[in-house]
């Protein structure tokens, strides 16, 4: 008797200590990211390319993209030798993106001159939208209506001038690739310098869009380890959320302007530290390791700069964490030219793999 009493003890403590550890363990695993360490994308064949207009334009680059009103709107650069602007297009589907209409936005009071690398999205509190870019300077313009190409203001600097930090390190590189995300009290405004330096400044939401601080570094690397076109999303709906850094790199073998890349870190602050996820050439969050073409139609090696489609269009960015979309710039391995503004980029669509 004594001996089946002690046997009943240890089971019943066993089993509880067992499921203790089950829900310990799956709290801290929910608190932890959810996202997985490897990820696999199918790309699509050619989406978008230049259109045989008076334009003229080498390539169409650089997309942000969100699916508003029923509608997915793009905002890219375009590229001629002499330089970048923007444009924009919308469509109902991918299998229509390439006949969508452009509609240039020197047209509207953006302007003529060097606009590129533009990010949209929906500013609530103020009830606009922003369209983020560089120009030099880091520069932005709103609009009431996203569907109004003509309704966008006049450029507008967040800088006086190239921050010092960042000039320090510009020798050899580019100040480039603005990118704001917002948690519920800051907006933060990211930046790469093309020589391994991921800058990021922040205001209050509240003062936005000015104020933006002297900028501090967010993450560094060797130049080419951590070369551009940084995105940074919140996961899930959370008010304290994983946020997903993604930085465009040039790793080994051959495509014109070198062959790109993106690495992936995760944080649970805007302000890092961040942590590797696919964060190598061999293991990317997106590359040549792991993306497949439809049909074997391998049409570029090159998988650079772009974004994950939204559907939450307001300023924190958010996204779901599986089922992700990339829109993205890619580009004929055999082609070339010898100015860096004149090679033919075109845009693609990565679904990622692997179901939610
Ligand atoms: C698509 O863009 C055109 C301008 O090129 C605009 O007139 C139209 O309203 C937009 N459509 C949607 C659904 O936003």
């Amino acid at each position: 008797m004594f001996s089946f009493v002690l046997l009943a003890l240890v089971a019943t403590v066993a089993a509880r200590s067992h499921h203790l550890r089950d829900s310990a363990s799956s709290i801290i695993s929910r608190q932890k990211t959810t996202l997985p360490s490897t990820f696999k994308w199918a790309s699509s064949d050619i989406l978008v390319a230049p259109k045989n207009d008076a334009r003229n334009i080498a390539a169409i680059k650089d997309p942000s993209i969100i699916h508003y009103n029923n509608a997915y709107h793009v905002f890219a650069s375009t590229a001629v030798t002499s330089g970048y602007n923007l444009v924009y297009f919308n469509f109902t589907s991918f299998a229509t993106a390439n006949a969508a209409p452009f509609y240039y936005l020197d047209q509207s009071a953006i302007g003529a001159g060097y606009r590129a690398a533009p990010e949209v999205f929906y500013f609530a509190p103020q009830k606009l939208w922003y369209l983020i870019y560089q120009n030099g300077n880091a520069a932005y313009s709103t609009n009431k209506d996203i569907s109004d190409p003509h309704g966008w203001t006049a450029p507008k600097n967040f800088y006086n001038g190239t921050p010092p930090l960042i000039q320090q390190g510009l020798e050899g590189g580019y100040w480039v690739d603005m990118w704001v995300i917002c948690d519920e009290t800051d907006c933060h405004l990211f930046s790469s310098d093309d020589n391994g330096r991921l800058y990021r400044s922040q205001t209050p939401v509240s003062k936005f869009p000015n104020g933006m601080s002297e900028p501090v570094i967010a993450l560094k690397d060797n130049k080419n380890d951590l070369f551009e076109a940084s995105n940074v999303y919140a996961i899930g709906n959370s008010a304290k959320p994983t946020y997903l850094l993604l930085v465009e790199c040039i790793g080994a073998g051959s495509s014109p302007g070198g062959q790109r890349y993106f690495r992936s870190w995760t944080s649970s602050s805007l302000s890092g530290p961040w942590n590797a996820l696919a964060a190598t050439q061999q293991n990317p969050f997106m590359g040549e390791a792991n993306v497949k073409f439809t049909n074997g139609n391998k049409w570029s090696k090159s998988i650079s700069h772009g974004e994950i489609v939204r559907s939450n269009v307001d300023q924190r960015l958010r996204i779901g964490d599986c089922g992700w979309e990339y829109m993205y710039q890619g580009i004929d391995p055999a082609a070339s030219s010898a100015n860096y503004n004149n090679l033919p980029w075109k845009l693609g669509v990565l679904k990622q793999e692997g179901g939610c």
